[in-house]
Protein backbone atom coordinates (compact mmCIF):
# COMPACT_ATOMS: atom_id res chain seq x y z
CA UNK A 1 0.00 0.00 0.00
CA UNK A 2 1.68 3.17 -1.13
CA UNK A 3 0.21 5.61 1.52
CA UNK A 4 2.84 5.38 4.64
CA UNK A 5 1.50 6.67 8.01
CA UNK A 6 3.80 9.60 7.66
CA UNK A 7 2.03 11.14 4.41
CA UNK A 8 -1.36 10.80 5.99
CA UNK A 9 -0.20 13.29 9.44
CA UNK A 10 1.91 15.49 6.81
CA UNK A 11 -0.38 18.50 5.76
CA UNK A 12 -1.19 19.29 1.97
CA UNK A 13 0.38 22.72 2.87
CA UNK A 14 3.51 22.14 4.18
CA UNK A 15 4.11 19.08 1.71
CA UNK A 16 4.14 21.25 -1.58
CA UNK A 17 4.85 19.26 -4.76
CA UNK A 18 6.48 16.34 -3.28
CA UNK A 19 4.35 13.17 -4.01
CA UNK A 20 1.71 14.97 -6.03
CA UNK A 21 1.34 15.63 -9.19
CA UNK A 22 -2.26 16.52 -9.19
CA UNK A 23 -4.21 19.63 -8.91
CA UNK A 24 -7.69 20.07 -6.97
CA UNK A 25 -9.79 20.14 -9.16
CA UNK A 26 -12.37 22.77 -9.25
CA UNK A 27 -15.74 21.30 -9.95
CA UNK A 28 -17.96 23.46 -11.99
CA UNK A 29 -20.83 24.84 -10.30
CA UNK A 30 -24.02 23.39 -10.65
CA UNK A 31 -28.42 24.16 -10.53
CA UNK A 32 -29.97 22.80 -8.00
CA UNK A 33 -32.46 20.14 -8.95
CA UNK A 34 -36.19 20.84 -8.95
CA UNK A 35 -37.69 17.97 -7.00
CA UNK A 36 -34.68 16.07 -5.86
CA UNK A 37 -32.34 15.81 -2.65
CA UNK A 38 -34.81 14.05 -0.91
CA UNK A 39 -33.01 10.60 0.41
CA UNK A 40 -33.60 7.43 -2.54
CA UNK A 41 -31.40 5.22 -1.51
CA UNK A 42 -30.18 4.76 2.30
CA UNK A 43 -27.46 2.65 3.67
CA UNK A 44 -27.76 1.56 7.49
CA UNK A 45 -24.78 0.10 9.14
CA UNK A 46 -24.52 -1.49 5.74
CA UNK A 47 -22.02 -4.13 5.30
CA UNK A 48 -20.92 -6.21 2.38
CA UNK A 49 -18.92 -9.75 2.84
CA UNK A 50 -17.83 -12.51 0.19
CA UNK A 51 -17.16 -14.82 3.07
CA UNK A 52 -15.82 -13.70 6.05
CA UNK A 53 -13.82 -10.67 4.29
CA UNK A 54 -16.06 -7.60 5.02
CA UNK A 55 -15.32 -5.59 1.68
CA UNK A 56 -17.98 -3.00 2.85
CA UNK A 57 -17.75 -1.73 6.17
CA UNK A 58 -20.71 -0.21 8.05
CA UNK A 59 -22.19 2.25 5.56
CA UNK A 60 -24.20 4.81 6.78
CA UNK A 61 -25.58 7.41 4.23
CA UNK A 62 -28.65 9.01 2.21
CA UNK A 63 -28.28 8.94 -1.80
CA UNK A 64 -30.32 12.09 -3.32
CA UNK A 65 -32.66 12.29 -5.49
CA UNK A 66 -32.34 13.00 -8.76
CA UNK A 67 -28.56 14.56 -8.18
CA UNK A 68 -25.52 12.95 -9.69
CA UNK A 69 -23.47 11.19 -6.90
CA UNK A 70 -19.87 9.83 -7.82
CA UNK A 71 -17.91 6.98 -5.84
CA UNK A 72 -14.24 7.65 -5.65
CA UNK A 73 -11.69 5.55 -4.15
CA UNK A 74 -8.67 3.68 -5.16
CA UNK A 75 -8.84 -0.11 -6.80
CA UNK A 76 -10.45 -3.11 -4.44
CA UNK A 77 -11.89 -0.28 -2.06
CA UNK A 78 -15.70 -1.55 -2.37
CA UNK A 79 -16.65 0.93 -5.23
CA UNK A 80 -18.42 -1.81 -7.31
CA UNK A 81 -19.25 -3.33 -4.64
CA UNK A 82 -20.93 -1.31 -2.61
CA UNK A 83 -22.60 -0.08 -6.46
CA UNK A 84 -23.99 -3.64 -7.08
CA UNK A 85 -25.65 -3.91 -4.23
CA UNK A 86 -28.05 -1.36 -4.86
CA UNK A 87 -29.80 -3.19 -7.20
CA UNK A 88 -28.64 -6.73 -6.01
CA UNK A 89 -26.25 -7.83 -8.72
CA UNK A 90 -24.49 -8.88 -5.74
CA UNK A 91 -26.76 -12.05 -5.46
CA UNK A 92 -25.06 -13.73 -8.18
CA UNK A 93 -22.06 -14.18 -6.04
CA UNK A 94 -22.93 -16.84 -3.88
CA UNK A 95 -20.18 -16.23 -1.19
CA UNK A 96 -21.57 -12.66 -1.01
CA UNK A 97 -23.76 -11.32 1.83
CA UNK A 98 -24.99 -8.15 3.56
CA UNK A 99 -25.35 -7.11 7.04
CA UNK A 100 -27.05 -3.62 8.06
CA UNK A 101 -30.20 -2.17 6.04
CA UNK A 102 -30.10 -0.71 2.23
CA UNK A 103 -33.38 0.76 1.20
CA UNK A 104 -34.78 1.81 -1.74
CA UNK A 105 -37.57 4.69 -1.60
CA UNK A 106 -37.82 3.16 2.21
CA UNK A 107 -38.33 -0.43 1.18
CA UNK A 108 -35.51 -3.11 2.39
CA UNK A 109 -33.86 -4.18 -0.66
CA UNK A 110 -32.93 -7.05 0.64
CA UNK A 111 -35.93 -7.91 2.38
CA UNK A 112 -37.74 -10.94 2.09
CA UNK A 113 -40.48 -9.99 -0.07
CA UNK A 114 -38.31 -7.63 -2.83
CA UNK A 115 -38.55 -9.30 -6.68
CA UNK A 116 -34.90 -8.34 -7.86
CA UNK A 117 -36.94 -8.52 -10.72
CA UNK A 118 -39.14 -5.37 -10.45
CA UNK A 119 -36.04 -3.77 -8.66
CA UNK A 120 -34.14 -4.18 -11.51
CA UNK A 121 -36.46 -2.53 -13.24
CA UNK A 122 -36.44 0.58 -11.09
CA UNK A 123 -32.72 0.63 -11.00
CA UNK A 124 -30.78 0.03 -14.15
CA UNK A 125 -26.97 -0.60 -14.31
CA UNK A 126 -24.05 -0.19 -16.99
CA UNK A 127 -20.63 -1.34 -16.58
CA UNK A 128 -17.21 -0.91 -17.63
CA UNK A 129 -17.63 -2.72 -20.66
CA UNK A 130 -20.06 -2.16 -23.04
CA UNK A 131 -22.00 -4.93 -23.36
CA UNK A 132 -24.90 -5.05 -26.15
CA UNK A 133 -26.56 -8.54 -26.79
CA UNK A 134 -25.53 -9.97 -30.13
CA UNK A 135 -28.50 -8.70 -31.48
CA UNK A 136 -30.27 -5.42 -33.51
CA UNK A 137 -30.20 -2.06 -32.39
CA UNK A 138 -33.82 -2.09 -31.88
CA UNK A 139 -34.02 -5.55 -29.94
CA UNK A 140 -31.39 -4.30 -27.58
CA UNK A 141 -33.37 -1.82 -26.79
CA UNK A 142 -36.81 -3.74 -26.67
CA UNK A 143 -35.46 -6.64 -25.02
CA UNK A 144 -36.14 -5.24 -21.36
CA UNK A 145 -39.98 -3.46 -22.34
CA UNK A 146 -40.47 -6.81 -24.07
CA UNK A 147 -39.51 -8.79 -20.61
CA UNK A 148 -42.17 -6.95 -18.72
CA UNK A 149 -45.07 -7.83 -21.05
CA UNK A 150 -44.63 -5.06 -24.06
CA UNK A 151 -45.27 -6.61 -27.37
CA UNK A 152 -46.99 -4.26 -29.76
CA UNK A 153 -44.99 -3.01 -32.39
CA UNK A 154 -45.84 0.44 -32.39
CA UNK A 155 -45.33 0.86 -28.65
CA UNK A 156 -41.87 -1.04 -28.90
CA UNK A 157 -41.07 1.68 -31.51
CA UNK A 158 -41.86 4.18 -29.69
CA UNK A 159 -40.05 3.45 -26.63
CA UNK A 160 -36.91 2.56 -28.78
CA UNK A 161 -37.00 6.05 -30.04
CA UNK A 162 -37.19 7.77 -27.25
CA UNK A 163 -34.84 5.41 -25.40
CA UNK A 164 -32.21 6.51 -27.66
CA UNK A 165 -33.01 10.08 -28.29
CA UNK A 166 -32.51 10.51 -24.07
CA UNK A 167 -28.68 8.70 -24.81
CA UNK A 168 -28.51 10.91 -27.27
CA UNK A 169 -27.86 8.05 -29.69
CA UNK A 170 -30.72 8.38 -32.00
CA UNK A 171 -29.47 11.00 -35.05
CA UNK A 172 -26.43 8.09 -35.36
CA UNK A 173 -28.31 4.90 -35.49
CA UNK A 174 -31.85 5.93 -36.69
CA UNK A 175 -31.50 4.71 -39.93
CA UNK A 176 -29.88 1.29 -39.23
CA UNK A 177 -32.25 0.07 -36.69
CA UNK A 178 -31.91 -3.42 -37.78
CA UNK A 179 -28.41 -3.84 -38.00
CA UNK A 180 -26.20 -6.19 -35.18
CA UNK A 181 -25.44 -3.62 -32.23
CA UNK A 182 -21.84 -5.05 -32.55
CA UNK A 183 -21.24 -3.03 -35.42
CA UNK A 184 -21.57 -0.07 -33.20
CA UNK A 185 -18.14 1.99 -32.21
CA UNK A 186 -17.63 1.28 -28.66
CA UNK A 187 -18.60 4.50 -27.65
CA UNK A 188 -22.05 4.37 -29.71
CA UNK A 189 -22.07 0.42 -27.84
CA UNK A 190 -22.14 2.16 -24.45
CA UNK A 191 -24.81 4.98 -25.47
CA UNK A 192 -26.70 1.80 -26.42
CA UNK A 193 -26.40 0.56 -23.14
CA UNK A 194 -27.44 3.24 -21.21
CA UNK A 195 -30.27 3.82 -23.57
CA UNK A 196 -31.28 0.13 -22.77
CA UNK A 197 -31.50 0.64 -18.89
CA UNK A 198 -33.58 3.45 -19.83
CA UNK A 199 -35.90 1.57 -22.16
CA UNK A 200 -37.77 0.30 -18.67
CA UNK A 201 -38.09 3.59 -17.54
CA UNK A 202 -36.16 3.24 -14.32
CA UNK A 203 -35.60 5.69 -11.41
CA UNK A 204 -32.10 5.22 -10.70
CA UNK A 205 -28.98 4.95 -13.05
CA UNK A 206 -25.98 2.88 -11.68
CA UNK A 207 -22.61 3.22 -14.22
CA UNK A 208 -19.82 1.90 -12.91
CA UNK A 209 -16.87 3.12 -14.11
CA UNK A 210 -18.57 3.44 -17.88
CA UNK A 211 -16.06 5.09 -19.86
CA UNK A 212 -13.02 3.80 -18.76
CA UNK A 213 -12.83 1.59 -22.09
CA UNK A 214 -13.78 4.54 -24.03
CA UNK A 215 -11.71 7.43 -25.71
CA UNK A 216 -11.31 10.79 -24.66
CA UNK A 217 -14.13 11.91 -27.09
CA UNK A 218 -16.06 8.93 -26.54
CA UNK A 219 -15.95 9.71 -22.87
CA UNK A 220 -16.89 13.26 -23.38
CA UNK A 221 -20.36 12.22 -25.16
CA UNK A 222 -21.07 9.98 -22.15
CA UNK A 223 -20.17 12.59 -19.54
CA UNK A 224 -22.59 15.46 -21.76
CA UNK A 225 -25.28 12.73 -21.55
CA UNK A 226 -24.54 12.38 -17.82
CA UNK A 227 -25.31 16.14 -17.32
CA UNK A 228 -28.48 15.76 -19.63
CA UNK A 229 -30.05 13.16 -17.48
CA UNK A 230 -29.15 14.92 -14.27
CA UNK A 231 -32.34 15.92 -12.98
CA UNK A 232 -34.39 13.45 -13.95
CA UNK A 233 -32.83 10.53 -12.66
CA UNK A 234 -30.89 9.37 -9.50
CA UNK A 235 -26.84 8.58 -11.01
CA UNK A 236 -24.47 7.06 -9.06
CA UNK A 237 -21.20 7.21 -11.09
CA UNK A 238 -17.83 5.22 -9.59
CA UNK A 239 -14.91 6.82 -11.57
CA UNK A 240 -11.27 6.04 -10.95
CA UNK A 241 -11.12 9.16 -12.44
CA UNK A 242 -11.26 12.52 -10.02
CA UNK A 243 -11.48 14.85 -12.96
CA UNK A 244 -14.56 12.99 -13.83
CA UNK A 245 -16.05 13.25 -10.70
CA UNK A 246 -15.07 16.76 -10.37
CA UNK A 247 -16.62 17.03 -13.58
CA UNK A 248 -20.14 15.38 -13.86
CA UNK A 249 -21.08 15.07 -9.99
CA UNK A 250 -23.11 16.78 -7.20
CA UNK A 251 -21.69 14.72 -4.24
CA UNK A 252 -18.80 12.63 -4.10
CA UNK A 253 -18.33 9.66 -1.95
CA UNK A 254 -14.73 8.82 -1.18
CA UNK A 255 -14.27 5.10 -0.33
CA UNK A 256 -11.54 3.59 1.24
CA UNK A 257 -11.06 -0.13 2.42
CA UNK A 258 -14.59 -0.46 2.48
CA UNK A 259 -15.16 2.47 4.55
CA UNK A 260 -17.11 5.51 3.67
CA UNK A 261 -14.35 7.75 5.12
CA UNK A 262 -16.14 11.24 3.46
CA UNK A 263 -19.15 11.98 1.39
CA UNK A 264 -20.13 15.58 0.67
CA UNK A 265 -21.35 17.70 -2.34
CA UNK A 266 -18.38 17.68 -4.76
CA UNK A 267 -17.40 21.16 -5.03
CA UNK A 268 -16.80 20.87 -0.78
CA UNK A 269 -14.80 17.48 -1.32
CA UNK A 270 -12.46 18.68 -4.02
CA UNK A 271 -11.68 22.34 -2.59
CA UNK A 272 -12.33 21.48 1.08
CA UNK A 273 -12.04 17.96 2.51
CA UNK A 274 -12.61 17.56 5.83
CA UNK A 275 -10.40 13.69 6.17
CA UNK A 276 -7.11 13.99 6.13
CA UNK A 277 -7.15 11.02 4.23
CA UNK A 278 -9.51 12.15 1.00
CA UNK A 279 -7.08 14.93 1.10
CA UNK A 280 -4.42 12.77 0.42
CA UNK A 281 -6.40 11.22 -2.32
CA UNK A 282 -7.46 13.95 -4.26
CA UNK A 283 -4.11 15.20 -4.58
CA UNK A 284 -2.49 11.80 -5.68
CA UNK A 285 -0.42 11.50 -2.65
CA UNK A 286 -1.97 7.52 -3.18
CA UNK A 287 -4.10 6.21 -5.64
N1 LIG B 1 -16.53 -11.93 -6.33
C1 LIG B 1 -15.67 -11.63 -5.35
N2 LIG B 1 -15.26 -12.58 -4.47
C2 LIG B 1 -14.39 -12.29 -3.47
N3 LIG B 1 -13.87 -11.05 -3.25
C3 LIG B 1 -14.24 -10.07 -4.08
C4 LIG B 1 -15.15 -10.30 -5.17
N4 LIG B 1 -15.33 -9.13 -5.83
C5 LIG B 1 -14.57 -8.22 -5.19
N5 LIG B 1 -13.92 -8.77 -4.14
C6 LIG B 1 -13.00 -8.09 -3.21
O1 LIG B 1 -13.73 -7.06 -2.55
C7 LIG B 1 -12.94 -5.88 -2.46
C8 LIG B 1 -13.66 -4.73 -3.14
O2 LIG B 1 -13.73 -5.01 -4.54
P1 LIG B 1 -14.47 -4.04 -5.55
O3 LIG B 1 -15.78 -3.70 -5.02
O4 LIG B 1 -14.41 -4.70 -6.88
O5 LIG B 1 -13.52 -2.76 -5.52
P2 LIG B 1 -13.42 -1.50 -6.50
O6 LIG B 1 -14.61 -1.50 -7.39
O7 LIG B 1 -13.36 -0.33 -5.57
O8 LIG B 1 -12.14 -1.66 -7.25
C9 LIG B 1 -11.59 -6.22 -3.06
O9 LIG B 1 -10.73 -6.59 -2.01
C10 LIG B 1 -11.89 -7.40 -3.95
O10 LIG B 1 -10.75 -8.23 -4.09
MG1 LIG C 1 -14.75 -1.63 -9.51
Amino acid sequence: MPMTAEANTRSAASQGAEGSNREIFLPPERKAVKDGGKPHVTAKNFSIFYGDFEAVKKVNAEVLSRYVTAIIGPSGCGKSTFLRAINRMNDLIPSCHTAGTLMFNGEDIYGKYTDEVLLRKRIGMVFQKPNPFPKSIFDNIAYGPRLHGINDRKTLEGIVEKSLKKAALWDEVSDRLDRNALGLSGGQQQRLCVARALAVEPDILLLDEPTSALDPKATAKIEDLIEELRGSYTILIVTHNMQQASRVSDYTMFFYEGVLVEYAPTKQLFTNPKDQMTEDYITGRFS
